[in-house]
C-alpha cells in the first residue's frame, strides 16, 4: 500500500482519515478525489495542502473516465471510499443524488480497481444497513433493513462490494461506522447542529420524543478503526465500528446544552422524522479482536468536540450563513411553526 486514493476525503471523516494517515503513514502517498458537494470543504485540508504526499482531484466517482484516468496517473494501489451523500434527512427530501453517488459511484470505483487490478477496496458503510433493533446488538451476518433512502443506497453499495469479492475476487474489505462525531462535521447533523445552535442561542430542534438510540463513535477512533480493518481486515471482511457508547438523543442534547453552558429551554420537540429509526447497536467484537478499540470516553470526545466548533467558528459561521440556511429552511421551517 503507498498510492491510496481517498474519495470523500474532503467531507467530514474522509479529511479527519487523510490527517491521521499522512501523521501515522511516514510512506504514504494520499490523492484526494471529492467532487466538493455542499458537504465536501476545502478548508477541512488546509492543514496538509503544502505537505509533499497529499494532491487533491476534484471529481465524480460516478464519472468513469475521470475515475479511470486518476488511478492511472496517480499509479494508485488502494482506494478507500468515504464518498457518499451521508444525511438521511437529505435523502428524505430528495433521494436521486444518493443513488447516483452512493450506488452507481461505488459501481464505478469497484470496476477502476477490478480493472486496474488494485491492491485493495476499503468501502467505508454504516450500522444503518442493518436497520432499528430493538434488543441486543447487530452483528456482522445480520440481514439488511435499510429504512431511509440513504440507509438502502449504502446497502445497495455494500451488496456491489459483495458481489465484485465472491465473482471477481476483489481484495476488498467493509467497516460498518456508527454515528460518529467531532471536529469539521458539517451542521446539518445532530452533534454539530445543536453545538452550533446553542452557541448561538437558538431552539434545538429534538426529533419527536427524543428517546431514541444512537451508538456515538469520536471521529479519531473511526479513523482508527478503518486503518485496522484496512490493513489486517480479510479479503472480503465485514467489521461493525461502533463506539459503544449508547445515549438517547435527549441525553446527548442534554450533555452539549451542559458543556456549552446553556440553558434547557432552547429545546424543541419537533415533528418526527419519517421512517425513524428508535436504535441502532452495534457488537464491534471482531474489529475488536483485530486490536482496535476505541480511545476516549463519550463524555470527554464530546466536551472537546464543543470547545473544537466553539474555537472554530471561523470554520462554521460561513457554512451556516451560506447553503446551510436554505436547507434549513427547508427542512425546519415547517417543523419549527408547528412545534409538539
Ligand atoms: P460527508 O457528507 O461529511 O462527506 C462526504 C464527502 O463526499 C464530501 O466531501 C463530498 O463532497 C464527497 N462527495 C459526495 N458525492 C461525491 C461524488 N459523487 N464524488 C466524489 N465525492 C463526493 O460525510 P461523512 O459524514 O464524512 O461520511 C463519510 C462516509 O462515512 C460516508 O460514506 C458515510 O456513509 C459513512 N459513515 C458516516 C457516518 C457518520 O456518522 N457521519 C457513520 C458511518 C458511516
Ligand atoms: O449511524 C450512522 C449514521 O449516522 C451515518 O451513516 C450517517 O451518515 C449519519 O448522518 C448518521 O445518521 P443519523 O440519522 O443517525 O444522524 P443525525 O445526526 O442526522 O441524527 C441523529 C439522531 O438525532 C437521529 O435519531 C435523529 C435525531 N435528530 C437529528 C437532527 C439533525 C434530531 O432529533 N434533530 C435534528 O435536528
Amino acid at each position: 500500500m503507498k498510492n491510496i486514493l481517498v474519495t470523500g476525503g474532503a467531507g467530514f471523516i474522509g479529511s479527519n482519515f487523510v490527517h491521521y494517515i499522512l501523521d501515522k503513514y511516514s510512506s504514504y502517498n494520499l490523492f484526494v478525489f471529492d467532487k466538493l458537494t455542499y458537504a465536501g470543504n476545502l478548508d477541512n485540508l488546509s492543514e496538509v495542502q503544502d505537505n509533499p504526499r497529499y494532491v487533491f482531484v476534484n471529481g465524480d466517482i460516478a464519472d468513469r473516465e475521470t475515475v479511470n484516468e486518476v488511478v492511472i496517473t496517480h499509479q494508485i494501489d488502494t482506494i478507500v471510499n468515504f464518498a457518499a451523500e451521508s444525511h438521511v434527512d437529505r435523502s428524505i427530501l430528495s433521494p436521486d443524488a444518493f443513488i447516483q453517488t452512493d450506488i452507481v459511484g461505488t459501481h464505478v470505483l469497484l470496476d477502476a480497481a477490478r480493472d486496474h487490478k488494485l491492491e485493495r477496496l476499503h468501502q467505508v458503510s454504516t450500522d444503518e444497513v442493518y436497520g432499528s433493533i430493538v434488543e441486543g446488538r447487530f452483528k456482522e451476518g445480520d440481514v439488511f433493513e435499510p429504512n431511509s433512502p440513504y440507509a438502502a443506497s449504502k446497502a445497495g453499495a455494500e451488496l456491489l462490494v459483495r458481489a465484485y469479492h465472491e465473482t471477481y475476487g476483489l481484495n476488498t474489505v467493509v467497516t460498518r461506522g456508527s454515528n460518529t462525531f467531532g471536529p469539521y462535521q458539517y451542521p446539518e447533523k445532530i452533534a454539530p447542529l445543536f453545538i452550533t445552535n446553542a452557541i448561538d442561542n437558538e431552539s434545538l430542534p429534538l426529533y419527536g420524543d427524543g428517546l431514541q438510540v444512537r451508538d456515538w463513535l469520536y471521529v479519531t477512533d473511526h479513523c482508527s478503526g478503518i486503518d485496522v480493518a484496512l490493513h489486517q481486515g480479510a479479503p472480503g471482511g465485514v467489521y461493525n465500528l461502533g463506539g459503544g457508547n449508547e445515549r438517547t438523543n435527549i441525553e446527548v442534547t442534554e450533555l452539549i446544552l451542559k458543556y456549552v453552558d446553556k440553558s434547557r429551554d432552547l429545546i424543541v420537540s419537533v415533528e418526527d422524522r419519517p421512517g425513524h429509526d428508535q436504535r441502532y447497536a452495534l457488537d464491534s467484537s471482531l474489529l475488536m479482536s483485530l486490536g482496535w478499540s476505541p480511545s476516549k470516553t463519550f463524555e470527554e470526545a464530546l466536551e472537546s468536540t464543543v470547545k473544537w466548533y466553539q474555537d472554530n467558528e471561523r470554520w462554521w459561521r460561513p457554512i451556516k450563513d451560506g447553503e446551510f440556511k436554505e436547507y434549513y429552511l427547508k427542512q425546519y421551517g415547517n417543523r419549527l411553526q408547528s412545534r409538539l
